[in-house]
């Protein structure tokens, strides 16, 4: 590897609350998500009749919405996720040992009994749990035909291509269900994020958990994304792929767009893959949350466990049913700080 991208997730993404204008509760923002929505994702919203060339596609027993072109038939999801070709390239510019979240995350997996990761990308977080002995329920749910497609070269995992809208209903199925690499803040509208909630809410046990972060819109960090999402690495075939980040501006709203630009030796053009991202504050969290019925049990700042701060990257959620506040300390730790390895260990 030449150089790589630093941190989790392919960047691109929104902004909220930075002073511009735009809504940190995700009021008064509507037609920008909307425009930002139809600009991305033209079929995605529209509720097409159930055709086999528009609009959908089947996996297994179950419907996805999709876009055709020509031959091809990809989820609607950013390039860089639906494309197999670049979600190869990936864990290459996000490797495990560069990333802060999956320190955290994965001793939250190994000790729950069933784990839904919803946009789970490559697996690599569920790979590592199998691999680390984990003996329970293991599921990654994702909507990026690429993805998907990497991840499913680990067999002993169960891997579910879809959304949540898509996927099938699990009801109290999972006593943990995470977004990692800030999946969540793919989750554009209201609508959606609320559909994506209830979801999550009907698939906890009522002793679960949902784990997840966003970045702390208050730190603006789309703008040094160009240096922190540009980079090089060196694919499996040894030819160097280059990532040249740029986001749009001006930020409106608490949305961020950025497009990704992959060049490769030896490829015919390049690939561009387009994101947006929605920033959202503690309070808006609160309450997106609450609509679906989930509490915040816990927050923190930053990968450490530090506390939530104005200054902090990430927000990182812990969120729970209110019924389970009693029971889930038999199911899992207490705190997700207590489920982490001491320093010393
Ligand atoms: C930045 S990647 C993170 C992947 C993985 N969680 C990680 O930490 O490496 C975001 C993932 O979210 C997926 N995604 C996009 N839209 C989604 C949706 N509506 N629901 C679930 N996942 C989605 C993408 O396909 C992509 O794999």
């Amino acid at each position: 590897m030449v150089s790589s991208r630093r941190s989790s997730e392919s960047g691109v993404g929104a902004d909220g609350s930075d002073g511009s204008g735009m809504g940190s509760d995700g009021s008064g923002v509507g037609s920008d998500i909307e425009s930002s929505r139809r600009r991305q994702k033209p079929l995605s919203i529209v509720r097409q009749p159930a055709h086999d060339d528009v609009g959908r596609a089947v996996d297994g027993s179950r419907t996805l919405r999709v876009r055709r072109t020509g031959s091809s038939v990809t989820a609607m999801v950013d390039t860089q996720f639906s494309d197999r070709r670049l979600a190869s390239l990936y864990d290459l510019f996000c490797p495990w040992d560069q990333r802060g979240d999956f320190t955290f995350y994965l001793p939250l997996v190994m000790s729950a009994r069933s784990v839904l990761d919803v946009g789970c990308g490559t697996g690599a977080l569920l790979r590592r749990a199998r691999e680390d002995g984990h003996e329970g329920r293991l599921c990654g749910l994702d909507p990026g035909v690429g993805m998907l497609e990497v991840a499913r070269e680990c067999p002993d995992v169960e891997w579910v291509l879809g959304d949540l809208a898509s996927a099938p209903g699990w009801s109290r199925a999972f006593d943990l269900v995470v977004m990692t690499g800030h999946a969540f803040q793919g989750l554009l509208g209201d609508d959606e994020l609320r559909d994506a909630l209830a979801a999550i809410a009907t698939a906890l046990t009522d002793d679960g958990r949902f784990v997840f972060e966003t970045r702390n819109p208050l730190v603006r960090e789309w703008e040094d994304w160009d240096v922190r999402y540009s980079g090089e690495v060196v694919d499996p075939t040894g030819a160097v792929v280059r990532c040249v980040c740029e986001v749009e501006t001006p930020v409106r709203g608490d949305l961020v767009s950025a497009t990704h630009t992959y060049t490769g030796a030896g490829w015919e053009r390049p690939l561009l893959s387009r994101s947006t991202l929605r920033f959202l504050g503690p309070d808006a969290l609160a309450g997106f949350l609450g609509e679906a019925g989930l509490v915040v049990a816990e927050q923190f700042g930053d990968w450490d466990g530090g506390p939530l701060t104005d200054t902090g990257p990430e927000i990182i959620t812990v969120a729970r049913h209110p019924r389970g506040e009693r029971d889930g300390r038999a199911a899992l730790a207490v705190s997700v700080m207590d489920a982490r390895p001491s320093p010393s260990a």
